[in-house]
């Protein structure tokens, strides 16, 4: 089964509505060289609009870093970011309510997931992940659970310049894989995981070769158009 890489660019609370509409420029002249991948940007709130409107068209999707679980309405939406347990303090039971909540109202959700540095040391990973996993798909059936793009982020890798090796990378992918293919059978092998922390221009091939990777979630080096089209052409299959 072969699944499509997702490049998803996480900007947090980065870049003015000016900066996303000229992010847009170079970004267009590239694209026709990466249309083996799927393109996607998580604005802040401010530039959703702006962002929408100046990719329409172009086939890249525009999501929200958030939701409520009450009704919303972007297209994609990031879900149980690291920054959103650790920071903000959410819950696995909350992280739930909100995959949810996406999946009813149409989105599609990019779960996050991932182990605290102290948690790895531990050797407690995969425990703590199988944990978040369990949690949030709780309720899903099969049919429903086919519509989550799953993003493994290793907290410790996050914003730190730090990245996970691809074969740490793949050790947890194969973990999470295995874990779905526990719980829904074939349904598994659709799923993407997206890998997530201080990917890279120059990681990102390394880290895309591996055969549970099928993305990638990026913070900093989505900032620069440079960097993030770098990063999407190393994930166009040779
Ligand atoms: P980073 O962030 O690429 O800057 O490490 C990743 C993320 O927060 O999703």
């Amino acid at each position: 089964m072969s699944r499509r890489s997702l490049i998803a660019a996480n900007w947090k609370m980065n870049h003015t509505v000016a900066k996303a509409t000229e992010f847009v420029v170079p970004l267009r002249a590239a694209l026709p060289r990466l249309t083996p991948v799927d393109l996607a940007i998580f604005p802040s709130f401010f530039c959703v609009h702006a962002l929408a409107e100046a990719l329409k068209g172009t086939g890249v999707a525009v999501g929200a870093q958030d939701l409520h679980w009450e009704t919303s309405g972007a297209t994609m939406v990031l879900i149980g970011h690291s920054e959103r347990r650790h920071v903000m303090g959410e819950s696995n039971e909350i992280v739930a309510r909100k995959l949810s909540a996406a999946l009813r109202d149409g989105l599609v959700p990019i779960l996050c997931v991932g182990e605290l540095l102290s948690e790895r040391d531990a050797g407690n990973e995969t425990t703590v992940v199988e944990k978040q996993l369990e949690t949030a798909f709780h309720t899903l059936a099969a049919a429903v659970a086919a519509g989550v793009v799953i993003a493994y982020e290793p907290v410790w890798a996050i914003g730190t310049g730090r990245t996970a090796s691809p074969h740490d990378a793949e050790s947890m992918h194969g973990s999470v894989r295995a874990w779905l293919h526990g719980r829904y059978g074939d349904v598994a092998d659709e799923i993407r995981i997206l890998y997530g922390g201080s990917v890279k221009p120059d990681n990102a091939a390394g880290l895309i070769a591996e055969r549970n990777v099928d993305g990638f979630l990026i913070g900093g080096a989505s900032l620069d158009p440079a960097s993030y089209i770098a990063i999407a052409g190393a994930a166009v299959p040779r």
